[in-house]
């Protein structure tokens, strides 16, 4: 089905302004600013209008099946806290609270991380609704997130998430057995305690060449990681997270590597580097940022201004590689933009810079895109599923 991509805007409510006055007055405070959203996610169901207990209706439930036999994954809507907004994997039912379905935590490494030293590792471009940040993947280590997400699964399912870890191999390791063997371990000990795990191959940001950069080790990686996970009774989906800024040709090389590994899905895709901020349509040039890093760099950009270049990927995607699941995510901050990417065939979304500037953002996006389903005549997403079979 053709889809326009529409870079839907949502009009700014009273709350929304209250959610840009609090930027305002922290404004040299930016980390402290982003962290605060555990705190509103906590508090919610105790607040009035700060979006209250999990919502569990069934017209939003979302269930993704791989032809692989996979375990499915089940989701209380399509609409998931993505990556680097829970670190610590602490409290993961409060997420449900405010409105999503499904959370992917971390990014972890084998080890703890400080991740970058500079200070603030985050900033914001209101006008144009964009985070840039260079956090360096600080994290506690994949033990103890695991353990957290096991002791916390059962809970978070009865509250209708879906719980994905994020891994990554620890950067800095130059010896390629040693690096190989860092990420299987970290995904291994992942992989007892998540629903799906993500792979995330693409940070811009800790000062390390990507991983996908260097398509024979990505390979290695992919090839070892799916031969370990076949050999285990219990199939979980393996996603592996994308960069949006990716070549055509660079593209198909690692579409064509993940077929062959046999991976389950794509999430497409982390923040954009930031030092090709040209090619996004924001009027911010590179040297008005502040740098994130001793180095001098501002790591990498998300926000509103991802959201065409992540739709094209998608699209790319879809087309010739259907088999694959694909997790959109960049720039999405409107419920419609949601039904738009699963009429293009994804399905389910993961976002992040929203809940900065939107006032409980996974709230307003169910509503809009319940709005947009009966639009179209459908009471639920499994009506849709139903009526537009995937190929
Ligand atoms: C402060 C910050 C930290 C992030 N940390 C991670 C991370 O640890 N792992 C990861 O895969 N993505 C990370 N991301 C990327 C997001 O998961 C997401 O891919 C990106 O922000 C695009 O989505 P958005 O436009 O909805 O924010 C981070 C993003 C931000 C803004």
């Amino acid at each position: 089905m053709a889809v326009e991509c529409i870079n839907h805007e949502y009009y700014l409510r009273f709350s929304d302004r209250i959610l840009a006055l609090i930027r305002k007055v922290f404004h040299n405070y930016p980390e402290f600013r982003h962290d605060s959203f555990k705190h509103v996610a906590r508090l919610a169901p105790f607040i009035p209008f700060m979006g209250g207990r999990p919502d569990l209706r069934k017209p939003l439930k979302r269930v993704i099946t791989f032809s692989d036999h996979s375990n499915s994954l089940y989701f209380g809507c399509p609409i998931i806290l993505a990556a680097g907004a829970n670190k610590t994997a602490e409290r993961i039912c409060d997420y449900a609270n405010v409105g999503f379905g499904g959370i992917t935590v971390g990014t972890a490494t084998r080890n703890f991380r400080e991740g970058n030293t500079h200070k603030p590792r985050i900033g914001f471009l209101e006008k144009e609704r964009a985070i840039h940040n260079s956090m360096g993947l600080n994290n506690e280590g994949v033990e103890v997130i695991a353990r957290r997400v096991d002791k916390q699964l059962v809970k978070a399912h009865k509250a209708g998430l879906c719980v994905g870890i994020s891994v990554a191999e620890t950067p800095g390791l130059t010896d390629p057995e040693e690096k190989l063997k860092d990420i299987i371990e970290s995904f291994s000990i992942a992989y007892k305690a998540a629903d799906y795990i993500e792979i995330n191959v693409s940070c811009p940001n800790t000062g390390e060449s990507r991983v996908d950069l260097d398509m024979s080790f990505s390979e290695r990686i992919f090839t070892e990681i799916m031969r370990f996970r076949n050999t285990l009774g219990l199939r979980k989906a393996v996603y592996a997270k994308l960069s949006p800024d990716l070549s055509e040709r660079h593209l198909i090389a690692i579409m064509e590597m993940l077929v062959r590994t046999g991976v389950n899905g794509v999430v497409v895709g982390n923040t954009y580097p930031t030092a090709k901020i040209s090619e996004l349509p924001v009027s911010t040039k590179y040297d008005e940022l502040r740098p994130l890093r001793d180095d001098g760099d501002c790591g990498g950009m998300s926000g509103r201004p991802l959201y065409e270049n992540m739709v094209w990927n998608v699209q790319y995607i879809h087309e010739h590689y259907p088999q694959m699941s694909i997790i959109a995510c960049g720039g999405i901050d409107h419920g419609y933009k949601v039904y738009d990417l699963i009429k293009m065939g994804v399905d389910a979304v993961q976002c992040y810079s929203v809940v900065a500037f939107r006032w409980m953002a996974a709230h307003a996006m169910r509503n809009e895109l319940m709005d947009a389903m009966l639009n179209d005549g459908y009471k639920s997403l499994g009506e849709y599923d139903d009526r537009n079979p995937k190929k």
